[in-house]
């Protein structure tokens, strides 16, 4: 469908000395985006991974409206953490009202691509700022494509056709253990996040790049290895992407709008001062099956 809405004046501003992201300026949210901007912020989001939009006066329509346009918007299992009225949007915050948490506190405590524990992982997801810390709060990107065109012969070789099981609830006892944020699941949840298996080195679907496609979080075993050897083979390529010049790392500003590529990247949330309160708003867009 054309969009007939005026085009406004952007710009793609990549991060100077940074392994990925770029800024987007001159465009308001709020309002109607025409398709000759739209195709350059897709473009742009291909290019850099993370893309960046300051200063975004948005509603959670608005939000979840331009989530849109990249494609179906998938629902956390997480229903306690919905926005009321939007199930779409997951709450990220360590808010706790009437001794209760508004939100997911510990979302992305490890690093981790989301929803890479479903058949269809997520193509990328759109965190709104809503509310930030005066310190703290920041959020980490390592950039999965170059993981894996540096990565040493012998562990491409110890990769090569091999896939790895990813769990949702790989570290699920062990964040409820030390955080308030994590409900027990109902039978319904549990049966929503069977574990899956995805190759370890995935294929762009749109640029045809290579990713290394594993996370600390919810990678939890290679098939067809022993698991002494598995564990070994893991956390070498977890250490290995998130060596410095991989990483990026996002320091927020008041109503960043922050939309990066789940399949070219992982991300991390670096912590919040617990007498801190951080408020975020977070959509994801259904991807493809890895291959
Ligand atoms: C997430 O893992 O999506 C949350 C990241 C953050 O809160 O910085």
């Amino acid at each position: 469908m054309t969009t007939l809405s005026p085009h406004q004046t952007i710009e793609i501003i990549p991060f100077e000395g940074a392994p990925l992201g770029a800024e987007v300026t001159g465009l308001d949210l709020s309002q109607p985006l025409a398709d000759e901007d739209f195709k350059r912020i897709h473009r742009a989001h291909l290019d850099h991974h993370v893309v960046v939009f300051r200063d975004q006066r948005i509603t959670p329509e608005q939000h979840i409206n331009f989530s849109r346009r990249f494609g179906p918007l998938q629902i956390h299992v997480l229903h306690q953490f919905q926005l009321s009225g939007h199930p779409e949007i997951l709450i990220v915050s360590n808010v706790m009202e009437n001794g209760k948490p508004i939100g997911l506190g510990d979302a992305g405590h490890f690093w981790h691509s989301d929803l890479s524990y479903k058949e269809t992982p997520s193509l990328g997801s759109l965190l709104h700022a809503q509310e930030l810390p005066a310190e703290g709060g920041d959020t980490l990107f390592a950039n999965m494509h170059l993981a894996w065109d540096t990565l040493p012969q012998a562990l491409r070789d110890a990769v090569k056709g091999r896939s790895a099981e990813h769990t949702y609830l790989a570290k699920y006892a062990e964040l409820q253990k030390r955080s308030p944020w994590r409900p027990n699941l109902s039978a319904e949840q549990i049966a929503q996040v069977e574990p899956v298996v995805h190759p370890i080195v995935r294929t762009h679907p749109e640029t045809g790049r290579r990713a290394l496609f594993v996370s600390e979080h919810f990678t939890t075993r290679v098939i067809g290895l022993p698991e002494d050897e598995s564990r070994d083979l893991l956390q070498a390529l977890f250490d290995h992407s998130v060596c410095d010049e991989h990483v990026y790392r996002h320091v927020w500003r008041e109503h960043d709008l922050v939309f990066w590529d789940n399949r070219s990247l992982m991300h991390l949330a670096a912590g919040t001062p617990d007498h801190l309160r951080r408020k975020m708003y977070r959509t994801t867009i259904e991807g493809d099956t890895p291959f």
